[in-house]
């Protein structure tokens, strides 16, 4: 069976689309420098799979590191890329370094595979490249226009996607499948793995998990002055395990060479549109547990609305994120009880 290349693959989403792709058959190498994530997440792999992926301590920035994976592994068909930096505020802080590791990996490892002969690529985007779509483009589809980035976070991921491009057109062998990524939430449902956010979450549901479980006295919901029905900010939630499953479709697809273009595009989302008051109540609902909150003002670089169009995905990758909400924030509160415990 072939063997993927998974950078990032301790990290959250990566891990669970390890799980997902050994569930499938297929052998997969982890490489990660672990600045962002523990080895333990190995053994939460393994106890789910029955089998540890192979795994590497490497950062993507360096290139004989990144050579001597590719040469110690001789049966590595495809690479998703996962590794980056991903927290927005901090972005704004620390744009060079964003820059740097978010751009240079993603250099390094497209130069790497083209060194060994590796030409499938499933590339992590994000649907911060819209930024705030339109009214007329909500859902909003891959035709969406690309609108100039709120972060250096979000800027790296449009500027990935061109070299992607760039790269595509000057390299005819090699085949990329961007995905953009709505807001993953929640965690494998055997609660062996899922989300582990470093000292204060900045994302909805690890920081709603926490306050549910005590460590966090509220959280507080940033503005409830939008144009939105109850005033809170809308996105498309959608299922850690779902989103993992589009990474193993996308992965076939390339591998039988069913993809139609050198380069295609995918919005991974649910198609639903939730406002962070929606999540809170039902959190609350089917967990049964009081969540204290307080409104406060509204958090700077926040859009108001996004959710999906996922036809496409739907259509040509056959697949759907159709895990029901309540499921999902039971899934992400059986974890925090899990990890607190
Ligand atoms: C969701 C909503 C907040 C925390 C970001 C990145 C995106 C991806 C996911 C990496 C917003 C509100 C949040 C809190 C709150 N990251 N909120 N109180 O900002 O949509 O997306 O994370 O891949 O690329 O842009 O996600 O979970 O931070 O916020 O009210 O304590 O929850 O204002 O409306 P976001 P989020």
């Amino acid at each position: 069976m072939a063997r993927i290349l998974v950078t990032g693959g301790t990290g959250y989403i990566g891990s669970h689309t390890t799980v997902e792709l050994m569930q499938q058959g297929y052998d997969v190498v982890i490489i990660d420098n672990l600045s962002n994530s523990t080895s333990d997440v190995l053994d939460g792999i393994e106890a789910i799979v029955g089998t540890r992926p192979a795994f590497e301590q490497v950062d993507c920035n360096d290139a004989q590191a990144v050579a001597d994976v590719f040469t110690k592994y001789t049966d590595i068909q495809g690479v998703i890329h996962f590794a980056a930096s991903k927290a927005v505020g901090e972005s704004v802080e620390q744009p060079l370094m964003y820059y740097r590791n978010n751009l240079m990996s993603l250099v390094t490892l497209l130069e790497q595979m083209k060194a060994h002969n590796v030409h499938n690529i499933v590339f992590s985007s994000s649907c911060t490249v819209y930024g705030q779509p339109a009214e007329e483009h909500l859902p909003v589809d891959e035709t969406a226009p690309i609108q100039v980035a709120l972060s250096p976070y979000g800027n790296t991921k449009q500027i990935n996607e061109e070299i992607i491009r760039d790269e595509a057109h000057a390299n005819t062998q090699l085949h990329a499948t961007i995905l953009r990524y709505f807001n993953p939430i929640g965690a494998h449902p055997s609660a062996m793995i899922g989300e582990l956010p470093n000292g204060v979450p900045q994302n909805l549901l690890p920081f709603v998990t926490q306050t549910a479980i005590g460590l966090r006295p509220e959280l507080k919901v940033f503005g409830d002055d939008y144009n939105t029905p109850d005033g809170s900010c809308i996105r498309d939630y959608i299922y850690v395990v779902d989103l993992a499953k589009a990474h193993v479709k996308a992965v076939e697809r390339m591998l039988n060479h069913q993809a139609k273009e050198q380069v295609e595009v995918f919005n991974l989302g649910t198609g639903r549109g939730l406002s962070v008051l929606e999540i809170l109540n039902t959190f609350m609902q089917v967990t049964g547990v009081k969540v204290p909150y307080q409104i406060v003002g509204r958090r700077e670089g926040d859009i108001e609305q996004v959710w999906a169009k996922p036809d496409k995905a739907n259509n040509v990758l056959g697949w759907k994120a159709d895990t029901p909400i309540e499921d999902v924030l039971l899934s992400a509160w059986r974890w925090e009880q899990k990890i607190r415990s």
